[in-house]
């Protein structure tokens, strides 16, 4: 398609934009534990299990400094609560991470924790599969259809952007 040669450098830059104004019009910030925070006696994968994870998401930990810590681990590390792979190493007691790749994230607590079930893993998602550049043709040409999976937002911003979009891919 002659659209697609088009769609490089800037252009790129652009459809990553308006994806990202699509999908992440707020992004979550997961807190570990909830009100519980990362503490023991607190069932982790009840917690993971009730959150959805998506690219560009946060998670935080909070907990008494002098008792836990967060290490970021590998699954070798997690299944066995070791740490000498550790990928990071955070002790602040209040840790905030930016979840900027879709894969499956490790971390444990390095002061003992992990063995009575202070240790997290979960996937993060890459953004629902619209096909955004579908999604921003028909808005275009049928001015605020929504089609299966359309994410759009009652949003002007949101509107723009797609038909910027829209304009760059098929414009030029
Ligand atoms: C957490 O709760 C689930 C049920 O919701 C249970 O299957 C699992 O064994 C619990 N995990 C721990 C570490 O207690
Ligand atoms: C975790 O890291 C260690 C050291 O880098 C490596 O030997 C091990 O194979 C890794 N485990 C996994 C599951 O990737
Ligand atoms: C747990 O550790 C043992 C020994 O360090 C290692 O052989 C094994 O591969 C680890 N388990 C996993 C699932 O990585
Ligand atoms: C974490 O950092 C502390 C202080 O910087 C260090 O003493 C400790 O060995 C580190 N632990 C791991 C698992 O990297
Ligand atoms: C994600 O963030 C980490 C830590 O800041 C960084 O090392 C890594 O390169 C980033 N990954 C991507 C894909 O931007
Ligand atoms: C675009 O519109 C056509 C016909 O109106 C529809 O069949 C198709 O599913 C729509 N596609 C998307 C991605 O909304």
């Amino acid at each position: 398609m002659e659209g697609n040669k088009r769609l490089s450098g800037p252009w790129l830059l652009l459809a990553a934009l308006a994806m990202a104004m699509v999908h992440h019009v707020s992004a979550t910030d997961h807190i570990v534990g909830a009100n519980r925070g990362w503490n023991p006696g607190v069932n982790y994968t009840d917690w993971v299990n009730s959150q959805t994870f998506v690219l560009l998401d946060w998670i935080s930990f909070r907990y008494q400094r002098d008792q836990h810590n967060v290490i970021q681990v590998n699954q070798s590390g997690y299944d066995n609560c070791t740490m000498d792979n550790a990928i990071g190493n955070w002790s602040s007691g209040k840790d905030f991470f930016f979840l900027n790749e879709s894969k499956r994230y490790y971390y444990i607590d390095g002061k003992g924790g992990c063995y009575g079930g202070m240790k997290i893993t979960f996937f993060v998602n890459k953004p629902a599969p619209a096909p955004d550049h579908l999604v921003a043709v028909n808005a275009t040409a049928k001015s605020g259809g929504s089609g299966p999976g359309c994410e759009l937002r009652p949003v002007g911003f949101t509107v723009s952007a797609l038909l910027m979009l829209a304009g760059a891919l098929f414009s030029f």
